[in-house]
């Protein structure tokens, strides 16, 4: 992975970004030495360099005795479904469903899609996950509990022992002691791993393994970026997205959009939305996390990026593969003039878009940090999200807010719990 930010620089000053930068080093040191405001939530940063072989060996084979299934429904909300889905939807084929079937629920009170899921299911051999850290959120304990109710109708009970995995705290929550007295199989999510951060844990790598990724490279490439992000340097590109990110936010670019060219990177936005908007929106502070697929929404949003107001920056995730891009065939009559490119692979054209925008939004005063993958792998996929952990932790102490809770997420709930009579 490499991060580029000299469309960025060109904005604010290399000696604002040197000082930026030294600030950034600082915060580091606060999120490394744990006396910083959220400490007791630190457990993700050595997460990729911790698991043992018998723990990653754990974790595959719960996943191989799904396998002869049609599908697995993964249950879970915010941080215990956007991780899993980002990485199997950047990892899989755009036509071709995985074997089993992924399908995820329990992240939306869309009555209409859990009642269609209960139908698509009806004839389909089945398996649940359910995930939650606190074990009482409405969402998934909704769906859990209707796709529960569908099992018992169907499967015996040593069929469903053997098709529901409970993810969830050692101790406390609903959902503990659901999985403890059903006999469900289980996995923790570490007390010290907030929701947000627990893509490296059985949270985010039992559902990549069920889809039939190689969680063995995702963890690797995580614990180089580990070491990378880690490192005291100029060249560590946590600290240099976090210093540029906080420097462009004071200087007025309040909105952070992550851009990308391949739409099997759209929910690694999403993720990162999450990742971000939850850890620094806070004391009315933040950069506002937001996303496009382009060229795509060029022809949605291009408009307003261009001319709009001048309060956003990009971030652009661009991916240096062709292997896998057609040739665009030369034909006589040449009808719909696009001769010019007969014998290019269509990414060739695609690269061309990305360069071109890049300048007219740059030449148009919207920042730009680049970040450029070789090809999305399990390997650069595992990188690319645990750099965007790391970042978020300094970025977070830099804007002075505690980027390891959600306080704010409660507001709704008492609402919703009043009006429900709970
Ligand atoms: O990052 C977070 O902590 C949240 O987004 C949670 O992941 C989300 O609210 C789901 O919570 P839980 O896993 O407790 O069901």
């Amino acid at each position: 992975m490499k991060l580029n930010i000299e469309n960025a620089i060109k904005f604010t000053g290399e000696k604002s970004f040197s000082k930026s930068f030294d600030y950034a080093l600082m915060q580091m040191e606060t999120l490394n030495s744990g006396i910083g405001a959220g400490n007791e939530f630190l457990g993700w940063i050595n997460l990729p360099q911790s698991y043992s072989v018998e723990d990653v060996a754990e974790i595959n084979e719960t996943a191989e005795a799904f396998h002869n299934l049609d599908a697995v429904v993964i249950i879970g909300i915010g941080g215990s479904y956007l991780g899993a889905k980002a990485v199997i939807e950047s990892l899989s084929e755009s036509f071709k469903k995985t074997t089993p079937e992924i399908i995820f629920a329990g992240h939306t009170l869309s009555g209409e899609y859990h009642a269609e899921l209960i139908e698509y299911l009806k004839d389909k051999e089945f398996g649940l996950v359910v995930i939650s850290k606190s074990g009482t959120t409405t969402e998934p304990a909704i769906a859990f509990r209707l796709l529960y109710a569908e099992m018992k109708n169907r499967f015996d009970k040593e069929t469903i022992q053997k098709r529901v995995v409970a993810i969830t705290d050692a101790d406390k929550g609903a959902l503990r002691e659901l999985a403890d007295k059903e006999g469900f199989k289980d996995f923790v999510i570490p007390d010290n791993v907030g929701g947000r951060f627990s893509i490296f844990t059985p949270v985010g790598l039992l559902p990549v393994a069920i889809a039939g990724y190689d969680i063995d490279e995702i963890l690797r490439g995580a614990s180089i970026s580990q070491d990378l992000c880690l490192e005291k340097s100029p060249g560590n590109p946590a600290l240099r997205y976090a210093a540029m990110r906080n420097l462009l936010y004071a200087a007025g670019y309040k909105i952070e959009l992550m851009v990308n060219y391949n739409l099997k990177l759209n929910y690694i936005a999403e993720w990162w939305k999450q990742l971000y908007g939850e850890s620094e929106g806070k004391e009315h502070k933040g950069i506002f996390p937001a996303s496009v697929s382009f060229t795509t929404d060029l022809h949605s949003m291009g408009q307003y990026i261009q001319q709009g107001e001048r309060s956003m920056f990009e971030t652009v995730i661009f991916v240096n593969d062709n292997s896998n891009a057609p040739i665009i065939p030369e034909v006589p009559e040449n009808l719909d003039k696009l001769n010019y490119l007969a014998g290019k692979d269509m990414e060739y054209v695609n690269r061309k878009a990305f360069e071109g925008t890049l300048q007219a939004h740059v030449d148009g005063g919207v920042p730009n940090l680049l970040i450029e993958l070789d090809l999305i792998d399990e390997y650069n996929i595992g990188f690319l999200m645990y750099f965007f952990e790391f970042a978020c932790g300094i970025s977070g102490y830099m804007l002075g807010v505690n980027p390891f809770d959600q306080p704010g997420v409660e507001d709704y709930k008492r609402n919703m719990f009043k009006l429900l009579g709970k």
